[in-house]
């Protein structure tokens, strides 16, 4: 039994990057008669447990999926209580992060979140910029599509600008104008909730990612599924489209 535990263990490749699409606060919340919003808070905190088991075992990037360009189409209500929960989680467990080495970063447009919001936002990035362990890409007001479509124009004024020349623009040098930029692809994304959709998700990163889907709703979601997750990563063969 110790002899298969340690076998299993040698044989655990981590993931250097892992994404994750937290989904299921809304159903784990109508499970238990309570408002949308308490799934959210119950998710939120699942959020902090779960990055900073990620930091703990070695991780090096996580991105997680906290809003989406689409989730504005949302009830007010829910919208506002989400807004709510980003400035007290930007106040309290990101400040904690810190504390664990974690650098955090925002991939989105969050230029249409509340000024108040985008002010700790700015803080938060602007603090933890020197911080040398896991780098912890939060997606708010973030969508796979518009980010391309973003990195297009930029690069398209740089080549209009004589930056950076038309016949030399390759996946390289695409990927430089991404959110991610100067980042490795994500080798791993999990799906919690049952749901197996990408929903825009990291659409460009995730070209040869391996996925994981759980029939588990987000808030749900322990360290130990996490380890689920990468030993099911560990057992997959990455051919990157070869033999
Ligand atoms: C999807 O579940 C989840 C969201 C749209 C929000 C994710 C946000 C958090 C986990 C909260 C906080 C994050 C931070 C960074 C503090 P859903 O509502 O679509 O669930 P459903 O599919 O069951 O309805």
């Amino acid at each position: 039994m110790l002899f298969q535990k340690k076998a299993a263990e040698q044989s655990r490749v981590l993931p250097a990057h892992i994404g994750i699409i937290m989904d299921g606060n809304g159903r784990w919340a109508k499970k238990r008669g309570l408002p949308r919003s308490a799934g959210h808070r119950a998710g939120a905190g699942n959020f902090r447990t779960i990055t900073r088991y990620a930091s703990q075992i070695g991780v090096k990037y996580l991105t997680v999926y906290a809003f989406s360009t689409e989730n504005w189409r949302r009830p007010q209500e829910e919208v506002g209580a989400l807004m709510t929960l980003f400035r007290q989680y930007l106040e309290e467990a990101l400040r904690d992060f810190m504390d664990e080495n974690i650098r955090v970063r925002f991939i989105g447009d969050v230029s249409r979140f509340p000024e108040e919001l985008r002010e700790l936002i700015r803080e938060v990035e602007e603090a933890s910029a020197p911080k040398t362990g896991m780098v912890l890409n939060l997606a708010m007001n973030y969508g796979g599509r518009a980010e391309i479509a973003r990195a297009a124009q930029l690069l398209a004024s740089d080549v209009k600008a004589g930056k950076v020349r038309e016949e030399e623009v390759d996946e390289k040098i695409f990927s430089g104008y991404l959110y991610t930029a100067g980042q490795p692809d994500p080798d791993l994304i999990i799906r919690p909730s049952g749901e197996e959709r990408l929903s825009n998700f990291l659409l460009w990163q995730s070209a040869y990612a391996e996925f994981v889907y759980f029939d588990i709703l987000w808030p749900d979601f322990r360290p130990r599924d996490l380890e689920r997750a990468i030993s099911i990563y560990s057992s997959r063969k990455r051919r990157f489209g070869g033999v």
